[in-house]
């Protein structure tokens, strides 16, 4: 086994499907076309485009005319809350996130509170949940934007989307709301004709088994927001320049071949997760499950704190096996500092800097979670004894 890559930080970024590859090949070989081309090469390209912006939209049940491709998550979630901010200057708009969003929400609010926007960062439990009492207390006329993630990426909190979509708009039916869906898009079932709260809706489509660099903005038919660049117009003027064909063509095949797979396999995640952290928890000392329980949390992330050892001392240790996971979200964790997420839900720091996060695939099997457990025991114990010498 220890030849083989055990690939457990999915969170971080997943293997594009075969199909995906092909797709993409297609794209660049064949296809090759700009889409605002008016002879047939341009045609059968836009016809590409038209039928993954129809693959994405069916995948979270809105209109094709909703879906904004960009170049991945992060200009999602930059293009909904920039894009909202610039309309709303004015010196009484608010602007409501949580403490533990992914950087490409947090810094984006960040800049604009430098710029004099008011920016109110809410708290959240030791699972990681939002604290709907201050998310209450905070919304009124002039909170122009809530942006809050669906999944965490770091701990696997699932928000309770919809009890904060309806205090939003009870309190303030103007107020926009923005989901940063990308790490529950693919993971749990999404059906935007059935959340009118949600305003704006981030995906990506490397966390899904599809390529990097691509990425789609859900903008609810009506709502006003500005675009980010100006250029010749594409993608309803709201993201311009010649669009990345072969991304998009690789994430709708990602759509489909995910869809697929997860029909066959519909509770595999969480038999994995289950199965890792029960083997974990039960034979090594002196380790926690960090934010939300098992059954609570989404169902392809966990973080497991090992008191006395550090993450990434960890997580190179288990690369000598083969395998792969992380010390928590992959743009920070190179970055010798504790995670603003476990530090928001109260993690203690000889805890915090020993966190791992596990992060699960369909195309992982129970054989290598077994193998990882084991693994993880022999290093621990063998670092413990190490350290306590
Ligand atoms: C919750 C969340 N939001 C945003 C992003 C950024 O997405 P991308 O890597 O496509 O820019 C990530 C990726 O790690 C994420 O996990």
């Amino acid at each position: 086994m220890a030849n083989k890559e055990i690939y457990l930080d999915n969170s971080a970024t997943t293997k594009p499907t075969k199909n995906v590859v092909r797709a993409m090949l297609k794209c660049l070989e064949d296809d090759y076309g700009n889409p605002s081309s008016l002879h047939a090469m341009g045609l059968a390209a836009e016809k590409i485009l038209k039928n993954s912006r129809e693959t994405v939209a069916r995948a979270l049940n809105c209109s094709a005319q909703e879906i904004v491709f960009t170049s991945g998550g992060t200009e999602a979630n930059n293009l909904a809350i920039m894009g909202v901010a610039s309309l709303n200057k004015n010196k009484n708009s608010r602007l409501v996130t949580s403490t533990i969003e992914h950087p490409s929400v947090l810094n984006v609010f960040n800049g604009l509170e430098q710029m004099g926007a008011k920016v109110c960062y809410l708290p959240v439990d030791q699972r990681g949940v939002v604290d709907l009492h201050s998310l209450k207390e905070v919304i009124d006329k002039d909170t122009s934007l809530v942006s809050i993630m669906y999944v965490n990426n770091e701990i696997g909190t699932i928000q309770p989307i919809e009890e904060i979509g309806r205090i939003i708009k009870q309190i303030s039916p103007n107020t926009l709301f923005h989901v940063d869906g990308i790490q529950a898009f693919g993971k749990l079932d999404i059906d935007l004709k059935n959340m009118p709260y949600v305003d704006l809706f981030s995906i990506s489509a490397h966390k899904i088994h599809g390529p990097k660099g691509v990425g789609a903005l859900y903008i609810k038919k009506g709502t006003k927001l500005s675009g980010m660049m100006m250029g010749g117009g594409q993608e309803f003027d709201l993201r311009p320049g010649t669009e990345n064909m072969p991304g998009i063509a690789g994430f709708a095949q990602a759509i489909v071949d995910m869809a697929l797979l997860k029909e066959k396999h519909p509770n595999k995640l969480y038999m994995l997760k289950e199965r890792l952290t029960k083997g974990i928890l039960d034979t090594i000392d002196d380790c926690r499950l960090n934010g939300p329980s098992v059954k609570e949390g989404a169902p392809h992330i966990v973080n497991i704190s090992f008191n006395d050892i550090r993450g990434e001392v960890l997580v190179h240790a288990l690369e000598k096996y083969g395998v792969f996971v992380s010390t928590g979200a992959a743009c920070s964790s190179r970055r010798a500092r504790i995670s603003h997420v476990l530090r928001a839900i109260g993690l203690i720091d000889s805890f915090a800097i020993g966190a791992i996060r596990f992060s699960f695939s369909l195309f992982n099997e129970m054989e290598e979670i077994d193998y990882t457990i084991n693994i993880v025991k022999q290093i621990v114990e063998q670092l413990r004894k190490f350290i306590r010498r």
